[in-house]
C-alpha cells in the first residue's frame, strides 16, 4: 500500500485488511456493500439490474414502504423540513420527537422513553451514562458490538458470561462485591445466531442479586410476543426489564434508537447522556415514520403472525434439508458452512441464482462457524421461501455443506 508517510502498526493494520478484502474480491467472492437500486415490496430487490429474492433484510414485518408510514414521513417534511436545527436540549424538541417518545413508552408499557440518532449510539450513550469505574457490568459474550463499546466506554468493571449460560451469569453476579452497583445486559434475540436469551432465568437472577436489567430488543420488536411488543410479552413477564433498549432501524423502518423505562431513569438520561446533549436528534421525517410504524404494528397484527409462520417454514425446511441452523427460533437464520471460504462460496452460488443472502465470517462469529446468514420477513410468500430453500440446498450439496 502506498501510504507514503509511515510504516507503523496502523499502516500494517490497514494493509492487512486491504489485502484480505482484495483477495476475496479477486476470487470473485465479495458480496458486501452491493448497490440496491430498488426495494420491491420488501421480498425482492433490484441489484445491478437483476431482481433477487431478499433474504438479508431486517424489515421483519415488511414495513419498508408501507403507505401510512411513507405518508407520515412526507407530512413531517412539509411541516418541519428536513433537519433538526441542532441539539434538542438547547435548540428545542420538535413535537414529533415528544410524540414518538410517548408512542414508544406506550408500546413498551413503560412510563417514558428517550430517543437517540442510532441504535448503536443508544447503547454507547446509555451504558456509559449509567455506569462508572466503581460499578460492574455483566454482559453475554455474544452481545452486540454497541453494547460492548458502551461497557468499555463506561469504565465499569466488565464481566462476561458464556453465551446464554445462566449458571455462569450467576457466578459473575456472585463475584460483584457487596454494595457495588451491577447491571446485567443482553440482546433479546442474538443478531448472528437468532436465538433468544433465557429471559425468565435472567430476570430471576437479577432480582436475587439486586442487579439492574437492560435488554437490547433490536431484533425482537415485531418479532417476539403476540402483538410484537418484545421479549416481556413473549415470556408473559411484563414490567421486568429496567432499561428497555431498541432500535428504529429494523422492524421499525426508520433510523434511531430508544430506551424506555421509568420516568426518573429517562430524566436522568436526558440530562446526562452525552449523545443526547451533544448530538443532533433524529430528522423529523424519520421520527414521524417511526412513530407511525409502532401504530401500524398494533393495527395490523397479521404481520406478526405471518412472520412466525414464515420463520417456522424456513427453519424447519432448512433443518429437514440437513442444514445446521444452531438454536435459531426467530427470523435470523444462520446456515452454518464452517470455514470462511465455504460461506463465501455458498453466497456466490446463491447470489448467482438470485437469492440475496450474505456471509458472516470471523471475527464477527467464531472461526469454523462461518455462515450464510439469512433472514425471513412477513413480506415473503410461502412459495418464495420454498424456492429460496431449494437454491440454498442445491448450493449446500454442491459445496459439500450438506450431503
Ligand atoms: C442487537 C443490536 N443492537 C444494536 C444495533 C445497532 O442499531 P442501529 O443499526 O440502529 O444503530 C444493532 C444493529 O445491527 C443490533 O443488531
Amino acid at each position: 500500500m502506498d501510504l507514503n508517510v509511515v510504516d507503523d502498526a496502523v499502516a500494517k493494520r490497514i494493509t492487512a485488511m486491504v489485502e484480505r478484502y482484495q483477495g476475496v474480491k479477486d476470487a470473485d467472492l465479495y458480496y458486501y456493500n452491493q448497490p440496491i437500486s430498488e426495494l420491491r415490496g420488501g421480498a425482492r430487490v433490484i441489484v445491478k439490474g437483476r431482481e433477487m429474492g431478499m433474504y438479508a433484510s431486517y424489515s421483519y414485518l415488511g414495513l419498508v414502504g408501507h403507505p401510512r408510514i411513507n405518508e407520515a414521513a412526507k407530512k413531517a417534511v412539509d411541516k418541519f423540513g428536513t433537519g433538526t436545527h441542532g441539539v434538542r436540549f438547547l435548540a428545542g424538541s420538535l413535537t414529533i420527537h415528544t410524540e414518538l417518545e410517548e408512542t414508544i413508552a406506550e408500546f413498551k408499557e413503560a412510563e417514558a422513553a428517550i430517543t437517540y440518532s442510532a441504535g448503536y449510539v443508544t447503547n454507547v450513550a446509555v451504558i456509559s451514562a449509567l455506569l462508572g469505574r466503581h460499578d460492574y457490568v455483566i454482559s453475554d459474550k455474544l452481545n452486540h458490538a454497541s453494547i460492548v463499546d458502551g461497557c468499555l466506554l463506561s469504565g465499569a468493571k466488565f464481566l462476561r458470561f458464556k453465551h446464554n449460560d445462566m449458571s455462569e451469569l450467576e457466578e459473575r453476579l456472585q463475584q460483584v462485591p457487596d454494595g457495588s452497583a451491577r447491571l446485567v445486559i443482553a440482546d433479546a434475540v442474538f443478531s448472528m445466531d437468532g436465538d433468544i436469551i433465557d429471559f425468565p432465568k435472567m430476570v430471576e437472577l437479577c432480582k436475587k442479586y439486586g442487579a439492574w436489567l437492560m435488554i437490547d430488543e433490536a431484533h425482537s420488536i415485531g418479532v417476539l410476543g403476540e402483538q410484537g411488543r418484545g421479549i416481556e410479552e413473549h415470556f408473559g413477564l411484563p414490567g421486568t426489564i429496567d432499561i428497555k433498549m431498541g432500535t428504529l432501524s429494523k422492524t421499525i423502518p426508520s433510523v434511531g434508537g430508544y430506551v424506555a423505562g421509568n420516568k426518573d431513569l429517562i430524566a436522568f438520561l436526558r440530562h446526562t447522556s452525552r449523545a443526547y446533549i451533544f448530538s443532533a436528534a433524529l430528522p423529523p421525517a424519520q421520527a414521524a415514520a417511526a412513530n407511525e410504524a409502532f401504530k401500524v404494528i398494533l393495527d395490523e397484527p397479521w404481520r406478526v403472525e405471518k412472520l412466525r409462520e414464515n420463520t417456522d417454514q424456513f427453519i424447519n425446511g432448512l433443518k429437514k434439508r440437513g442444514f445446521d441452523t444452531l438454536n435459531s427460533e426467530t427470523a435470523i437464520v444462520p446456515i452454518i458452512c464452517g470455514p470462511d471460504e465455504l460461506a463465501f462460496e455458498m453466497t456466490r452460488e446463491c447470489q448467482q441464482k438470485d437469492i440475496f443472502a450474505l456471509p458472516v465470517i470471523s471475527p464477527a462469529v467464531p472461526e469454523g462457524l462461518a455462515r450464510l446468514r439469512a433472514t425471513v420477513t412477513t413480506a415473503h410468500e410461502s412459495e418464495d421461501i420454498e424456492h429460496a430453500m431449494d437454491i440454498i440446498e442445491e448450493a449446500g450439496k454442491g459445496m459439500g455443506v450438506i450431503s
